[in-house]
């Protein structure tokens, strides 16, 4: 898998999952879009491992069929026409990490974006899936309609996970403007308590 910079959220939120995700492992893309991330997971997992990828519109899943199929690996991903909310009742295992990126889909004439409600309750399922040492990594947006709650809304769910049992991170880039996205990172602890 090709190494890109840090020139944005999606570049650390990418490294971050090089860290947690090795081969045969099973992993989620919350919100599958373009399929970007899906691709990139897909590359991690190999072709022993899993993704499962959630998307409401079914415009995106067609987009990250393409995408995968143009790569030569559609088979690694399971694709999902349905809320992430219901990623607890749909993934049947522990899973290494889930990636969010949140916000609405680049491009497309749907107005379907994430929103704090639901974001919240499939991050809460997140939580619940990984693995222990396994990670969510979050690219949280402010600048649209709904996003300054929906960042609000994550930050505050990431600040209430019980120290010990998760590490939670916010890193946001110093030298972009206020409204650039940042990321949100939560690793569930190695450690039993
Ligand atoms: C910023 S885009 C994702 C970009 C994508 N990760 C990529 O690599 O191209 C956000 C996506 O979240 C999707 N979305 C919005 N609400 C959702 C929900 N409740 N469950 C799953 N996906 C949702 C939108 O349809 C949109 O495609």
């Amino acid at each position: 898998v090709k190494r890109e910079g840090l020139g944005g959220a999606v570049g650390l939120c990418h490294l971050f999952l090089r860290l947690a995700v090795h081969p045969g492992d099973t992993v989620i893309d919350a919100t599958c879009g373009n399929g970007h991330d899906t691709l990139f997971l897909a590359g991690l997992v190999g072709c022993a491992g899993k993704v499962w990828a959630f998307d409401v519109q079914s415009a995106a899943l067609d987009a990250t069929r393409l995408r995968l199929a143009e790569a030569g690996c559609p088979e690694r991903v399971n694709l999902v026409n349905i809320s992430h909310e219901k990623m607890g009742e749909i993934v049947p295992c522990r899973v290494r990490a889930v990636v969010f990126n949140l916000g609405f889909l680049p491009g497309s004439e749907d107005e379907s974006r994430t929103c704090s409600k639901s974001t919240i309750s499939a991050l809460e399922q997140a939580a619940g899936l990984l693995l222990p040492g396994g990670v969510i990594v979050a690219a949280v947006y402010t600048g649209h309609e709904g996003g300054a709650e929906e960042a609000s809304a994550v930050d505050g769910w990431a600040s209430g996970l019980a120290p010990g049992r998760y590490n939670t991170w916010r890193a946001k880039q110093l030298n972009r403007s206020e409204q650039a996205p940042y990321v949100v990172i939560v690793e569930k602890s190695l450690k039993k308590l």
